[in-house]
């Protein structure tokens, strides 16, 4: 990777600025239902519960978590493709939680998505000029004898030749469909993007040029980022901040520096620790956590702390205190987010102390 961390301008504090986005106590519960004319319902996939996010004009905040823990849903519910059962969504200072389709289609323009999967969200039949024209269309934000100029200008931009204007996705490689995929989210100009594992799915060799792709983009049109991965060394290079969330909940959020050298949550010290890192010598220095099982099922959460189950670090306190091998608070008593270093915040009954990756330089 070519990319440096730490080479952002330096962001005036969240706190003096208004949020550009903005959830509160977000939940989204999808039923259970069984049978075919009365669907009963018999359960709940708690798939977000209760998440508070903000994002800052500016700014990247990076969204990390294993498969299964609620990214996609919380992007869902920013970008407004789902509604939430519970909450709030709040865009440049107004409630859009239940805005009309009418009402809500000049922020459609503002907010956009990018997608995983190049190969699954272009539709094949469909030329990669029209696709990203699309948008312009629908939204008549560009008279119809200028699209074509305009897609040719947003191609050359994200490094397509404009010249392929009419080839089909399939013409084309998995990073350049991705380039496809985000010259069509810039189409309207918008002001934020969620871009959902956007380099998941692409050759490590390539994933690198999209992201620098990203970083550019962001300073020419000005742009926010809600960046999704589910490790911690793709989002380390992209983000100002980060969020961790598990089981549909957020447990830590951080400036990225904090995050990286002091985690506070057991969960972030798991994901940190398979993280690669550039110096063996970090690599003896740093304590292995190694997580046991799967995510648990969202249909029916762990009490207490979600975490507890996999938890490393509820067994360390146990033992020692000859509590089995659970700590009782750690079952019973949800943990609620609670603030440690400047704009960090964590919910844990038992935050590590010491660093997981001590500097190399000593700082
Ligand atoms: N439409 C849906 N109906 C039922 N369950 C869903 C739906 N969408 C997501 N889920 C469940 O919600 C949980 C969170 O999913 P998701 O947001 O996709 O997580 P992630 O993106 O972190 O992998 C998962 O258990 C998933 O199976
Ligand atoms: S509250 Fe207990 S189980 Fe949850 S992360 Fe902290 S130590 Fe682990
Ligand atoms: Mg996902």
């Amino acid at each position: 990777m070519t990319l440096q961390a730490g080479e952002r301008p330096p962001q005036p504090a969240p706190s003096t600025r208004t949020p550009l986005m903005k959830l509160v106590a977000a939940t989204k519960h999808f039923p259970i239902t069984r049978g075919v004319i009365l669907q009963k319902r018999v359960g709940t996939v708690h798939a977000v519960d209760s998440v508070d996010l903000e994002v800052y004009p500016g700014e990247t905040v990076g969204l990390v978590g294993e498969t299964g823990s609620g990214k996609s849903t919380t992007a869902r519910l920013i970008t407004k493709l789902l509604d939430v059962t519970e909450g709030q969504v709040i865009f440049d200072g107004q409630d859009i939680t239940h805005l009309s389709r009418r009402k809500m289609r000049p922020l459609r323009r503002d907010i956009q998505m990018i997608f995983q999967d190049p190969y699954a969200s272009l539709n094949p039949r469909k030329t990669v000029g029209s696709i990203i024209g699309e948008p312009m269309r629908i939204h008549k934000t560009v008279p119809r004898d200028g699209i074509k100029k305009e897609v040719q200008q947003l191609m050359e931009r994200v490094g397509l030749n404009p010249e392929h204007y009419n080839r089909y996705p399939h013409e084309f490689s998995g990073g350049q469909r991705q380039r496809v995929g985000v010259a069509r989210a810039l189409a309207l100009r918008p002001r934020l993007i969620v871009a959902d594992e956007p380099v998941s799915a692409l050759d490590v060799s390539v994933q690198a040029q999209v992201l620098n792709l990203l970083e550019d983009l962001q300073e020419e049109f000005n742009l926010t980022y809600v960046f999704i991965a589910h490790d911690l060394s793709v989002v380390k290079h992209m983000s100002d901040r980060v969020a961790v969330m598990y089981l549909g909940q957020i447990v830590e959020t951080a400036p990225s520096e904090t995050l990286y050298k002091d985690p506070k949550h057991p969960y972030t010290g798991a994901l940190l620790s398979a993280v690669p890192l550039p110096d063996p010598r970090l690599v003896l220095q740093r304590r292995r956590i190694i997580l046991e099982g799967d995510v648990p099922s969202p249909i029916d959460p762990p009490s207490g702390c979600r975490f507890h189950p996999r938890c490393p670090r509820t067994i360390e306190v146990a033992e020692r205190e000859g509590l089995g091998r659970v700590h009782p608070r750690c079952r019973d008593e949800e943990p609620e987010l609670r603030p440690f270093l400047p704009g960090q915040v964590a919910a844990c009954h038992f935050p590590l102390e010491e660093r997981v990756i001590p500097a190399a330089d000593g700082s």
